[in-house]
């Protein structure tokens, strides 16, 4: 793992996290205006001319000028690849409509695929890289900051299946990251917020000083400070590339990763993905997480406080919504995809930056939120008069 801060190419600040992975190894470019470094990088890695970047018309419309232009400048005839925006469209048909293109353009094994976007562009990019003639080159340009401290890092490319969020897809690590944070700028408030919801994460679960940070540097980062943003992905990208250097495939640690996203993908289930964001669902779970660890004596309660009061100072929401009951919650649980022989593998908390794993049955889990529940109605009861 290394972290080497130095001048970009503009004069800005950069700095370059390495995800060590043998052979495989790569470096991702974190730094503000950096997005038009494209061309002379690729360049220098003496990537063959013809190359494919794959987007939607979102960030098309915003930045496909900016990364083309770079490429042709240096030399490269970029084919630009569109699919529909939207999670609902990470999907089979949107991965063949990619193969189509990539056929039609006669690129060959040698092409490059530019994934320019979020998570949804960096993951179904990433699987058509995976697979196009058994695996072209993958570059991540990550344009939400989901996908800055999470998605393009670390090699996981999916799609969507109806009975269920990506269950298809491939491990396959991109060759090269390019998180330029002044693209952040133009994220819509929400979508940053729900980014800031996974920063959290990093910090509960594996860095205090991280999340001393955090705490006095939030209002910077909900008004999208390209400094504070810069220091923010360059940690994120820091810690989960020591996670996937240790356990590339999840085949144990990596899962620490998963902290806050067992209650909140069971929510985002329930709701039918369409009332809370990704990080939104994924906040209620960390509070949940937290709950759950200082009733089990794991974490004391001063930990939970100071995790609760930022969460909620970041405006995330930080209860399970009274709509969905314990019982529904106990059987989403239970046909997650990380589930096995009814437990889960649930991530807790020790202190901040420590957390532990803990089998926890789906049911279990819901009875903590019925209890829970029971105790906030006991203590709203109006008390009687002698
Ligand atoms: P997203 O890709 O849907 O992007 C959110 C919205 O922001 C979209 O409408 C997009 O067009 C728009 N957008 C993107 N960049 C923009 C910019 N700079 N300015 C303005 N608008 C912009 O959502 P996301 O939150 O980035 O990613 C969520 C997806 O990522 C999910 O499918 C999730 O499964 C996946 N994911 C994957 C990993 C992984 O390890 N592979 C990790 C986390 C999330
Ligand atoms: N987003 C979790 C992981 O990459 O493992």
């Amino acid at each position: 793992l290394e972290s080497v801060v130095s001048g970009s190419p503009r004069g800005t600040t950069e700095e370059v996290v390495r995800v060590e992975l043998g052979a495989r190894s790569y470096p991702i470019y974190i730094g503000a205006g950096i997005i038009e470094t494209i061309g002379p990088r690729l360049r220098e890695r003496g990537a063959a001319s013809r190359l494919a970047v794959v987007t939607n018309p979102t960030v098309a419309q915003l930045y496909a000028d900016r990364v083309c232009r770079s490429l042709e400048e240096t030399g490269f005839t970029p084919v630009l690849i569109e699919i529909p925006d939207g999670e609902e469209h990470k999907n089979l048909a949107s991965l063949a409509s990619i193969y189509d293109r990539l056929i039609a353009a006669q690129l060959d094994r040698g092409a490059t695929l530019v994934a320019l976007g979020g998570g949804v562009v960096g993951d179904i990019g990433g699987l058509a890289a995976a697979t196009f003639l058994r695996g072209v080159s993958l570059v991540q340009v990550p344009t939400t900051l989901v996908a800055q401290v999470d998605a393009s890092v670390g090699g996981k490319t999916a799609i969507n299946h109806q009975a269920g969020k990506n269950l298809i897809g491939a491990f396959y690590q991109p060759r090269m990251v390019l998180a330029d944070v002044e693209v952040l700028g133009s994220l819509p408030h929400r979508e940053l917020v729900s980014g800031l919801a996974e920063v959290i994460k990093y910090a509960i679960i594996l860095d205090a000083d991280f999340f001393d940070f955090l705490e006095s540097a939030l209002p910077q980062a909900l008004d999208a400070d390209p400094e504070v943003l810069r220091r923010i992905v360059s940690v994120c990208c820091r810690l989960k590339a020591a996670v996937v250097g240790e356990d590339e495939t999840e085949s144990g640690y990596r899962a620490v990763l998963n902290f806050g996203h067992t209650v909140g993908h069971a929510i985002e289930v329930l709701t039918d993905y369409n009332r809370y964001l990704h990080g939104e669902a994924v906040a209620v779970g960390m509070v949940f997480a937290t709950l759950l660890s200082e009733a089990r004596g794991y974490c004391d309660p001063a930990t939970g406080d100071r995790i609760r009061r930022l969460v909620e100072r970041a405006r995330l929401p930080v209860e399970v919504p009274r709509d969905i009951d314990a019982g529904a919650l106990a059987s989403a649980i239970g046909v997650d995809k990380k589930t096995r022989d009814g437990a889960v593998k649930f991530v807790c908390v020790e202190a901040i930056g420590r957390s532990r794993f803990e089998r926890i049955e789906g049911r279990a889990l819901a009875a903590y939120l019925t209890m829970w529940r029971a105790q906030e109605t006991e203590s709203a009861e109006p008390r009687g008069t002698e």
